[in-house]
């Protein structure tokens, strides 16, 4: 379990909460552990009929996998514990008969967004803006965002949002497909709650029908190996030792990246 992640059952909704603001809820192992756990529990009790998935404050939904964490691993620690726990909670989180809705208050970048975009619904508030930031890190998105991605806003825009890293207004990201609505910030708990109550009063069964008729055509599953293969393999890049160590100095601008 993890400090940084709790977990509460209202009704029918269950909400698995970030809770890690000073880092901008940034996920380390043990979050996505904790995350994992709740989702089995989730599966097993059939009385939760829709997750939120949600972050407190109103700085950021989720600024993506631990850079810290992750960059001092080993080649093995990073395939074994990294891409595998990342990936497994993804699409765990995706292969959830209920619907899931993540209400995104705040950035949501790199991982953050790969975690938005495991659900199925996504809330943003005006004052959301979203991206995958990694190739200024030398990385690629590696928790299904480069195949997830696609499914949602199409190859073209996937390949924009990635190749720039640029981070993108909610309005902008709404007009793309890639967030359902976007509301007020002081609007965005309540609208939450509102369409989670709303699904969770329909009939469960025809709910979830629905999902998994609509989830088997989207060929969400292709591609997952490569993807895990080329996190890998990126992570010990010349570049994304470059593009940590300018993180960590707090550079804003991109290093000069060499492609080795
Ligand atoms: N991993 C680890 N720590 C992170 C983080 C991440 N993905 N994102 C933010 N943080 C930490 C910062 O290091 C900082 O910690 P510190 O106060 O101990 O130094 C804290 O969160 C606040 O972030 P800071 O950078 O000071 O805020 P900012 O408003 O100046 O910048 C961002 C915000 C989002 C532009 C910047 O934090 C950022 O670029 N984060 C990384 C986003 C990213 O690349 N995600 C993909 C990861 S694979």
């Amino acid at each position: 379990m993890s400090k940084y992640i709790s977990f509460r059952v209202d009704g029918h909704v269950a909400e698995i909460t970030l809770d890690r603001p000073d880092k901008l809820h940034a996920l380390n192992v043990d979050m996505l552990n904790a995350m994992a756990e709740h989702v089995r529990h989730i599966d097993r009790n059939h009385e939760i009929r829709v997750l939120v998935i949600a972050s407190t404050g109103d700085r950021s939904f989720c600024c993506g996998a631990d850079i810290i964490e992750w960059s001092a691993m080993s080649p093995v620690e990073m395939w074994r514990t990294w891409i595998k726990t990342g990936s497994s909670l993804m699409n765990s989180i995706r292969a959830l008969a209920i619907p899931v809705i993540a209400s995104m208050h705040g950035l949501a970048l790199g991982g953050g967004l790969e975690l938005a975009l495991a659900a199925d619904i996504r809330i943003a508030s005006t004052s959301t803006r979203v991206g995958m930031p990694e190739a200024k890190l030398g990385i690629i998105p590696g928790w299904g965002g480069t195949q997830v991605l696609k499914q949602v806003i199409g190859p073209s825009r996937t390949k924009q949002l990635i190749f720039t890293g640029e981070i993108i207004s909610a309005v902008k990201a709404e007009s793309w497909g890639l967030i359902n609505e976007v509301v007020e910030p002081e609007e965005i708990a309540q609208r939450t709650s509102s369409m989670a109550e709303a699904i969770a009063s329909n009939a469960p069964i025809a709910v979830q029908a629905t999902k998994a008729l609509v989830d088997a055509e989207s060929g969400r599953h292709d591609g997952p190996h490569l993807e895990g293969i080329a996190g890998a393999l990126t992570q010990f890049t010349e570049d994304a030792s470059a593009g940590v160590e300018a993180f960590k100095n707090k550079q804003r601008t991109n290093p000069a990246f060499r492609g080795r």
